[in-house]
């Protein structure tokens, strides 16, 4: 021991020669210098029991040694860091300075529920495996209609009875209704689940759903609600527009798009929406003629994408650390 104390210099000199390029190498340099049975621990403990004299002669050296060890492994822990992100490494000391962040689409949602329930939209949840009762039927979609095959749904073949992961989130309208007692007023946000994937489709994405009953509830209700929401969430001056469409569910329906002036003037679809449709109110027991309702189903990831300026759908999925650490104006 007193050995290598007399020649620290050439010990800093392997540790510095020494290339840490991989989890390996750095498994490696541990055995040999700063793990529990290698030189520096060795070295410590055999400086505390020197007699102080030779404390004071040996005390820099073994600082050096030291030093040299941490400077090695901090190089390599920033290296990771900084030229591949994607590289797992268990042995890595937590990082202080990332601690983790909110994903871009809870921020989106958590905000876009904020909105709505400074105007009184509770939020409501509903299971992500539905039945073709709560998916289709409940909703209008007549028994043989294409609008089925459309939404190229995913079904699962348990226990004899056909199950299905739910296409969208309109079926918590049905579920809160028949449960309850009007006026509801809510939001349910959650995960969809369709058969497409490219850039801009994902097998599974987010949608917010809106439903607000109650007597009296008019179109111009739903527009101006809609209107309040698109300023609140994409600054002042947004400008929305409704496009006539089809839902079996709403009557009449319409699609929404906001008016977007960083992609040379585009008109982009944010969400569909209409008045609930009388036979689904008669389905969830409730009189059309006393009672009546608006209901909006909105994109997550499309939100996020305009609002953020992302322009593929995947980013939000890979998990990729400088995706997930990119700051996001809140
Ligand atoms: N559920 C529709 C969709 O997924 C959106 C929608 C919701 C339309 C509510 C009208 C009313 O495309």
């Amino acid at each position: 021991m007193k050995n290598i104390l007399e020649n620290i210099d050439d010990v800093i000199d392997d540790i510095k020669k020494f290339e840490i390029q991989s989890i390996t190498d750095k498994l490696e340099f541990q055995r040999k210098f700063s793990g529990k049975e290698g030189l520096l621990p060795q070295v410590l403990s055999y400086f505390k029991n020197l007699e102080s004299s030779e404390k004071r002669k040996f005390g820099p050296q073994v600082n050096r040694l030291k030093n040299a060890v941490e400077e090695k492994i901090r190089t390599f822990n920033k290296h990771l860091i900084k030229e591949d992100v994607s590289y797992f490494d268990p042995t890595r000391p937590l990082d202080l300075f990332f601690p983790g962040s909110c994903h871009v689409l809870n921020l989106v949602t958590e905000e876009v529920c904020a909105i709505f329930n400074e105007i009184g939209f509770e939020i409501e949840e509903g299971p992500e495996v539905e039945d073709e009762f709560y998916n289709f039927s409940a909703l209008n979609f007549p028994e043989d209609h294409p609008a089925r095959d459309m939404q190229d749904t995913f079904f699962l073949d348990v226990t004899g009875k056909s199950w299905l992961l739910r296409t969208h989130t309109s079926p918590v309208q049905i579920r809160v209704m028949q449960s309850g007692k009007p006026p509801f007023r809510f939001l349910a946000p959650g995960k969809v689940f369709r058969c497409d994937h490219d850039a801009t489709h994902s097998p599974v994405f987010h949608q917010i759903e809106g439903l607000f009953v109650d007597k009296n509830v008019r179109f111009s209700d739903l527009k101006g609600i809609l209107e309040y929401f698109a300023v609140r969430f994409f600054g002042p001056g947004t400008q929305i527009r409704f496009r006539p469409s089809f839902f079996p569910f709403t009557e009449p329906s319409a699609e929404v798009d906001v008016l977007w002036s960083q992609y040379g003037n585009r008109w982009l679809e944010i969400l569909g929406c209409g008045m609930v449709h009388r036979k689904v109110l008669e389905n969830c027991g409730l009189d059309p003629e006393e009672w009546r309702g608006f209901a909006f189903g909105m994109g997550v990831e499309r939100l996020a994408m305009l609002r953020y300026g992302i322009d593929d759908i995947r980013l939000f999925y890979e998990n990729d650390l400088r995706f997930l650490s990119a700051e996001m104006d809140h």
